[in-house]
């Protein structure tokens, strides 16, 4: 039996032991960038950027074609059937088709991997989705830190910029939480991580957000209230002092830069008066000596040039080092490497929705403006009550009232009846008016009415 696609649209898709074993990989595969065009000659990598790019789209191409690959690209979509009204879902099974073998997508909407995903017989990679998840350059950032501190378990790492919109920082959360590393959040005012992110890290991976003292990370932290989000584990707890202003952060592994996601703001945003800005002079700071700066790129001007030649720079290697890992990456997907380890561990089970009408309300998820083909999508939070995250956005679903698709009754979302629906069966409803509006009945005894 042919093994099923394994897609990477989301940070979650890969395990643990996978990420190290990538990284093991890319190293191989550094120590000489020329010496693996073996690996996938014949085979062909899809660009399908809607969005700009410099670095994930070239250095995907520079690592196919280092692997002996070939490449195809749709880089400006104006010039291509996008601007003739045509569907990503009907583009990404033509790309699919016949045309390559794996399809690296870069899109504006949250959760365009996703659905790309389900409708592609070849696997999909995300390379950016809105203001969503980054998953290939989390993993470029992931071994950046592997390779300069040797470890990702237990290092402080603090995030600093638009930790709102900036995709990087969502998918870097989700992975540091998972590897067990130390977060502090510096954010620019107004443009902290979304709630969505911070509940999915405190449901999922155990981890709780408490008011970090930022006194000794100096001029960085001044005008920022600093989050400190600790895996609840008193042993870990005890590495950080606490004063009466929080728990102190002492040691700084990283300082992960941002900038500001402005293409993605909208018109409630705060205007940004002064954005934060790294010099040498705020990188005097005592917890700062030894921390390495990384930064996805491109930056403005919150990196500032009197940085570029400081030792502890590696925002330039780090983008170097993403031809390497996405060599990996795209080897392993492809199936021409194998990583020996076990597979997911994170519960990514999606259900779609069989009835209803979407309830997603996230103005830029893909399953607003994909509305000819798509389906519903969610994954469940929890099951008592019912509670759902958008499939595609990962925002949470408002959803009051449940239905079950096979009996046609609904239920209050809290009720004993509504924990019986199979989740496959559930039909999510923002009100009992929509619930009765697509047919469905109000259950006479909803005790046994499923
Ligand atoms: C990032 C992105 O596109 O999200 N760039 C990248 O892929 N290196 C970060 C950014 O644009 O700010």
């Amino acid at each position: 039996m042919k093994p099923a696609t394994r897609h990477l649209v989301s940070i979650d898709d890969l395990s643990l032991a996978e990420i190290r074993a990538l990284f093991e990989h890319a190293q191989a595969f550094a120590s000489d960038l020329r010496a693996w065009s073996h690996l996938c000659p014949g085979l062909i990598s899809a660009s399908l950027f809607y969005e700009a790019s410099t670095r994930t789209r070239l250095s995907f191409e520079s690592a196919m074609l280092r692997l002996g690959g070939g490449v195809i690209t749709a880089a400006e979509m104006k010039s291509t059937s996008a601007s003739k009204g045509e569907s990503l879902a009907d583009t990404v099974r033509v790309v699919g088709g016949a045309y390559a073998d794996v399809l690296v997508l870069r899109h504006a909407s949250e959760g365009a991997a996703r659905l790309a995903s389900r409708f592609s017989p070849i696997p999909v990679i995300n390379a950016g989705d809105g203001a969503h998840e980054h998953p290939t350059q989390t993993l470029c950032d992931l071994y950046n830190l592997w390779l300069e501190r040797g470890r990702i378990e237990g290092i402080n790492v603090v995030l600093a910029g638009d930790l709102r919109y900036s995709r990087t920082i969502h998918s870097f959360v989700y992975a540091l939480a998972r590897f067990g590393a130390n977060i502090v959040c510096t954010p620019q005012p107004g443009f902290e991580l979304p709630p969505y992110v911070v509940q999915r890290l405190r449901e999922e991976f155990g981890v709780e957000p408490v008011r970090a003292d930022a006194s000794r990370l100096g001029e960085l932290a001044e005008s920022s209230d600093a989050v400190y989000l600790t895996p609840q584990k008193p042993h870990q707890l005890s590495l950080f002092t606490e004063g009466s202003k929080g728990l102190a952060v002492e040691r700084v592994d990283a300082l992960y830069m941002t900038r500001p996601q402005t293409e993605r703001f909208t018109d409630g945003d705060a205007p940004i008066t002064k954005y934060q800005q790294l010099s040498k002079r705020q990188m005097n700071a005592e917890s700062l000596k030894d921390a390495v700066v990384m930064h996805p790129l491109p930056r403005r001007d919150e990196i500032q040039p009197d940085m570029d030649e400081d030792p502890r720079s590696i925002y330039f290697k780090q983008a170097a080092r993403g031809v390497p890992i996405r060599m990996a990456i795209l080897a392993f997907l492809l199936g021409r490497i194998d990583l020996k380890v076990g597979g997911k561990e994170i519960d990514t089970r999606f259900h779609e929705m069989l009835a209803g009408d979407n309830p997603c309300a996230h103005p830029s998820c893909i399953s607003r403006t994909e509305t000819r083909h798509v389906r519903p999508l969610f994954r469940l939070a929890s099951r008592f009550p019912v509670r759902a995250y958008c499939g595609y956005c990962s925002q949470e679903l408002h959803a009051p009232v449940v239905g079950c698709s096979t009996t046609r009754h609904f239920h209050d979302r809290d009720s004993a009846a509504a924990r019986k629906i199979r989740p496959d069966h559930l039909v999510l409803f923002h009100s009992e008016a929509q619930a009765l509006q697509h047919g469905f009945q109000p259950a006479a005894n909803t005790a046994n009415s499923v």
